[in-house]
């Protein structure tokens, strides 16, 4: 069993006492107490003797990132007060072990708390990370404890490793936020224990998540071994609401999978890399992956090199934000897609209740040139629509236009100042005009349309839900997407192309418009 710890820093009794009472209401387990800078013997006694879940008392060195200035000496003497009160567990870095030559605990582990031997680097992966598994394995602690800083995401892969080779309970935490699925995941891999703080705002170490966000986003309690992993490769990546709403979806279907986020550095090289060793890495049972900003385009490529299947309209648009991996023991094959432009269709159709095929009997206008842009024209013109692209840049327009009019004959581009008298009976902005914190602006700007209730507005953004352009279109009478719908649609999409099954789409949509709403 691997258990669910809330690292507490005590400054005073009461914040303690608080906490500690805080940590086992949200589902802790387990409380690490931290007394690097709280030498009071008889209220450190009282803390764990009325602590309402099991405790691990720790007093971190200032040599491995903690605030005590302790001698090793006073800091296992304190330690030994912690044991007396009660301390199920005790955590001393194994280099002051090593330093002191501490033969160990002299009673039998029945009747004594259980010694975590722990070793931290805070700069990269330790040099002599094997060595120091075999020497912690061969020491007299009952329990292993190592976490450096990730330099990549790759460095999970170690720490996973080491979770499942493990010789004793062993903890394996790569730090920072590349190491974020270390804790996540330590559950599948059967680590003795992973560390979350109280709330986000109080982590303990660097890349620590909520106790919360490990119990309601990231499906702790489903966790198991043969858990599908599933997450979003992007960079940044620390505000994507995918891992909530496709957690959620998997919780509301009682799919076996978990959905994390993946920080890949932005180069294709590091795409590449990380594809490879996580792909390799068995026990993760990898299933699929939603791709961000900015590795669409890095996608595509290392799929193309790998020869996969890919959906045709992806290859197209030059973006896959999707791959499926279908695995069948240690061999697996990829596929790229790309749920966006199903999205932007999906949405459209919904709200007119048409089928994509009528779509050849309108003419919409999209406003944006970019990867959005892009990729609503080569759905759009796919299914036969008259296209008209307009863009701040004119000459990504004409280009944009030209590309896909030489398949369909029916995509032009014009210039923004003539977005007053386009004809169109459908708008869309796939620009960022109007998002937050801009959100006086809209992309009609001087030229505004005469709309009416014979016309549909979509806006892409969803920060605001509501943008001005949304709510002078409604305004006019006329029907309305917001960017939340899109989001939602290319999501659930994703859902139903890893597990097969459909996509509980109006609980999605709630758990956006709920973040959203925060
Ligand atoms: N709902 C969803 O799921 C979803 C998903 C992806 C994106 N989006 C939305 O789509 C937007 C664009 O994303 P993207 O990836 O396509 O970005 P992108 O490739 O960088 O393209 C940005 C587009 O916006 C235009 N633009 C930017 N600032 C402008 C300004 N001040 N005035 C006029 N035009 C301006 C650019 O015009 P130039 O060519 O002249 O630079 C370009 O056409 C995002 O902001 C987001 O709101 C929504």
């Amino acid at each position: 069993m691997t258990h669910l710890c809330v690292s507490i820093y005590v400054n005073d009794l009461q914040q303690a006492k608080r906490d500690l009472a805080l940590a086992a209401e949200r589902g802790a387990d387990l409380a690490e107490l931290r007394l690097d800078t709280f030498t009071d013997e008889n209220a450190i006694g009282q803390l764990i003797s009325q602590s309402p879940i099991p405790v691990i008392a720790t007093v971190r060195s200032k040599e491995e990132g903690g605030k005590s200035e302790l001698d090793d000496i006073h800091r296992l003497a304190l330690l030994n007060v912690a044991g007396e009160a009660g301390a199920s567990y005790l955590d001393i870095e194994f280099a002051s072990i090593l330093d002191n030559g501490w033969s160990g605990p002299a009673k039998p582990r029945s009747q004594r708390p259980g010694w975590i031997y722990s070793s931290h680097n805070f700069v990269s992966r330790p040099a002599n990370l094997h060595q120091l598994m075999i020497d912690l394995a061969h020491s007299n602690a009952d329990i292993s404890k190592i976490a450096w800083q990730a330099r990549s995401i790759r460095d999970n892969i170690e720490a996973f490793d080491l979770m499942l080779q493990r010789h004793k309970p062993t903890i394996a935490i790569c730090m920072g936020e590349a190491g974020m699925i270390s804790r996540i995941l330590a559950k599948k891999f059967g680590a003795f224990v992973s560390f979350a703080s109280l709330d986000s705002g109080s982590p303990t170490a660097p890349g620590q998540v909520s106790i919360e966000d490990l119990k309601r986003v990231y499906r702790w309690d489903a966790q198991q071994l043969d858990t599908r992993v599933y997450g979003v490769v992007g960079n940044p990546i620390a505000h994507s609401m995918s891992p909530a709403v496709h957690n959620a979806a998997f919780d509301y279907v009682q799919y076996n999978g978990v959905y994390v986020p993946l920080l890949v550095e932005s180069s294709y090289e590091a795409f590449k890399a990380f594809m490879e060793s996580f792909l390799e890495f068995e026990p993760l049972m990898l299933s699929g992956l939603s791709i961000t900003i900015p590795h669409k385009e890095h996608a595509l490529a290392y799929l193309k090199i790998g020869r996969s299947k890919i959906e045709p309209l992806a290859e197209q648009i030059g973006a896959v934000n999707t791959i499926v991996i279908s695995r069948d023991g240690s061999r697996y094959d990829l596929e790229g897609l790309n749920t966006d432009y199903a999205a932007i269709l999906d949405s459209i159709t919904a709200a007119l209740q048409i089928t994509r095929e009528q779509l050849q009997d309108y003419r919409v206008a999209v406003i944006g040139a970019g990867g959005t842009g892009r990729t609503a024209v080569a759905a759009l013109a796919h299914y036969g629509a008259t296209v008209v692209v307009y863009n701040r840049t004119r000459e990504r327009a004409e280009k944009l236009a030209d590309e896909f009019n030489s398949k369909t004959g029916k995509v032009i581009s014009a210039p923004l100042e003539k977005l007053c008298d386009s004809c169109c009976q459908i708008y869309i902005n796939t620009t960022s005009v109007g998002m937050h914190p801009n959100t006086n602006a809209t992309p009609f700007g001087n030229f505004p349309p005469a709309i009416t209730d014979a016309h549909l507005v979509f806006d892409t953004i969803y920060n605001p839900l509501e943008t001005r352009l949304l709510r002078y279109a409604k305004s006019r009478g006329a029907k309305t997407i917001n960017g939340l719908e899109m989001f939602v649609r290319q999501a659930a999409a994703q859902f139903q192309a890893w597990t097969g099954q459909s996509a509980p789409l109006n609980m999605m949509r709630q758990v956006v418009t709920n973040r959203l709403r925060k």
